[in-house]
This record gives C-alpha cells, structure tokens and sequence, in this order.
C-alpha cells in the first residue's frame, strides 16, 4: 500500500516508517520538521534500505498539501503530525488549535478531494482526562477534566473524526490512545531527541545520564501509590509501532473506532529511574521535589480491546526499552 505518513520524521512516526517500509509499503513523509530533524530520513533508509518519499510542508498549508495528495494515489494516512508539549500548549492554546486542529482539518479535506478514506490517528491517553478508575478501558467517558489545550486537541480530533465518519459511510477512522511510549529501534539509530530541555520524563533521564543535565526532578513522592511516585504505563515504541500495522486491518470496516496501545501494567517514576541505574551501571542523580500541576497519580491502560480486535499485545518489558535507551545515547554522543 502507498501510506501518507504526517509526522514521519518524529519520534513515533519514524518507527513506525521503519515498520511499514520493513512490511513492503510505500511510505511518503509529510513533516514541518519543527521538532523533528531532516536527517531521520537518512536513518530510516540505513535501518530499512528503503528511502521514504519526503516533503517538508506542515498542514497548515492546505493547498500544498493538496497537491501532494494530487501527485500521489495515497490508500492511507497514518497521521501523526502534531505538537505536543502540556506546558506550551497552556502558554500558546492558540498556536496549539491552530497547527493540531487546522492541520488535521485540511488533511481530512485534502483526503475527501482525493477519495482517501481510510486514517489512522495518533492519539493519547489524555483523552480519559481525571477519573477515579485508575485503570481505562476504551467504553470510558472522553472529554472530560482534560488538563491542558494539547490533551483537549486529541480529544477534539477524535470527535471531529467520529463526525466525518457518520458523514460518510464509507470513511475509516482508528484512533490509537497511547499509553507511555518509551524507548527506541535497537539499532539506536532513531529515537526520541526534543530539542530544549524536555518536558517527559525519558527524555530528561537521558540528558541526566549523557550529563547535559545535572539531576531529574521527580515531581511529587507524596502520592497515595506503592512508593509515593506517579504510577504510569510504559510501552515500548517498537510493541507502540506494531500497533499501527496490527491497526491497519481494521480499516476494513468503515466507522470510527478507538483502541488504547498499552502493556495494562503500572511502573512507578522511582522504578524507571532505579531500574536505568541497574541497567546502566551508573547512578542516576535525582531529587524529589514538589508533584507537577495537572499530573495524575496513576493511569494505565486496560489493552483487552486491542488484543481482541486487533491481535496484537505488547511483547518487549522496560527492560528491553532501557537497553535500548542506551544504544541510543551511546549513538549521539
Ligand atoms: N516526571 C518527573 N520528572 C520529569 C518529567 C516527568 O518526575 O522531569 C514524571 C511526571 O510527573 C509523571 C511521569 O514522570 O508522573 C510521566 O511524565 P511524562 O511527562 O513523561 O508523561 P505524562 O504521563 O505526563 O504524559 C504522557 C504524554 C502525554 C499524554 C499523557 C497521557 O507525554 O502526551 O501521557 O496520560 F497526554
């Protein structure tokens, strides 16, 4: 198949290229590269022998984006494209709807005018917003006590979405709410890499461990959890990438239809942290300092949905996504 990839040089949406070309489709990349580097296209081709289509526009451009869509006979797209950071998009809820929901928007129009009618969309957890159940299975509530405009965006590009769909009965919509990607392809070639000082918390343990940084801060040991640390669930972007593909068969059957990408178990900020130390070799200096507004104590996913209708279930441990971690650090350094 030819899959429009938006967002394809970052961090998913690379591993995910590198899975598909592996799998035998084409792949075009459309990315802004605003948090991403041109260079990943070069480490896709190294890991697959593959080189993607690449075009540098973002979304907001609609008639650029239309073009490509024109030139090409695209079977689907895989949409990733998208800021991402809670605290900038508290600062800038503005420029957050309009790249998120714009974007997404013209993509969608573009798709309509070239009779594309099957999408994959990246979503996130966030969606769940604060519940009392810790644990979040795919039939819960959507929408509600979202803490910041970047979760409220998912949220609504779900809806818009679902609408899309019920305006044509031909149109096919999976929405993949992921838990915590963490990790990256064994080679180390690809991987997570913001620019700036990071907001999530592998990232950060990755600038303390190269020694960019000096400490991570854990926010908050006052939770009410096994050992007062936020609880979350971890997956490894490789089991993360495989859901896409395991994904793609659903698009058979027209309808909107979410699945959460998580391993259904809790590991806390400390046990990350104790078990890169192991793992590495080295202590890893941090220090606990007030929770993070906005945080919740625990959340993780509930994957049934995915195994079920999907048959795909996560394969790699924390373990295998610290070690990698490491390839990766010892690349870039
Ligand atoms: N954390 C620290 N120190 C840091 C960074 C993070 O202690 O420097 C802690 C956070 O307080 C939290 C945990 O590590 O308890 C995970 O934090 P992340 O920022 O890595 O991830 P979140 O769970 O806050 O957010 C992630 C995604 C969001 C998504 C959300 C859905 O990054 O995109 O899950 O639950 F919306």
């Amino acid at each position: 198949m030819r899959i429009l990839v938006t967002g394809g040089t970052g961090y998913i949406g690379s591993h995910v290229s590198v899975d598909l070309l592996n799998e035998g489709h084409e792949v075009i990349i459309i990315d802004s590269l605003i948090n991403s580097k041109a260079s990943t296209i070069n480490k896709i081709a190294k890991i697959t022998g593959k080189t993607p289509l690449f075009y540098q526009d973002d979304l907001t451009n609609y008639e650029s984006i239309q073009k490509i869509f024109k030139n090409h006979g695209v079977d689907l797209v895989i949409h990733f494209a998208g800021l991402k950071s809670v605290s900038e998009s508290v600062e800038k809820p503005l420029f957050y709807y309009h790249e998120n929901i714009t974007g997404t928007i013209n993509l969608l129009k573009c798709m309509q005018d070239s009779q594309v009618e099957k999408i994959i969309f990246s979503s996130s957890a966030t969606v769940y917003g604060d519940s009392e159940a810790k644990e979040r299975t795919e039939t819960m509530p959507t929408g509600q006590n979202i803490a910041n405009p970047y979760g409220r965006t998912k949220y609504m590009i779900e809806e818009i979405l679902k609408d899309v769909c019920a305006s044509d009965p031909n149109f096919s919509t999976v929405a993949l709410r992921y838990f915590n990607p963490i990790g990256n392809h064994p080679s180390g070639l690809i991987g997570e890499d913001p620019n700036g000082i990071p907001n999530n918390l592998m990232p950060y343990v990755m600038k303390v461990a190269s020694g960019e940084l000096k400490e991570l801060s854990i926010y908050g040991n006052d939770y009410n959890t096994p050992d007062g640390t936020c609880r979350r669930d971890f997956i490894h972007v490789t089991d993360l990438s495989n859901g896409h593909l395991a994904a793609i068969k659903a698009l058979e059957t027209p309808g909107f239809k979410a699945f959460n990408l998580g391993t259904g178990t809790p590991t806390s900020v400390l046990e990350i942290v104790t078990a890169f130390e192991k793992i590495s070799g080295k202590s890893l200096p941090y220090k606990f300092v007030a929770r993070r507004p906005g945080d919740l104590a625990e959340i993780w996913a509930n994957p049934s949905k995915a195994k079920k209708e999907l048959n795909w279930k996560t394969k790699l441990t924390i373990e295998d996504a610290l070690k990698d971690t490491l390839t990766f650090l010892e690349n870039h350094q």
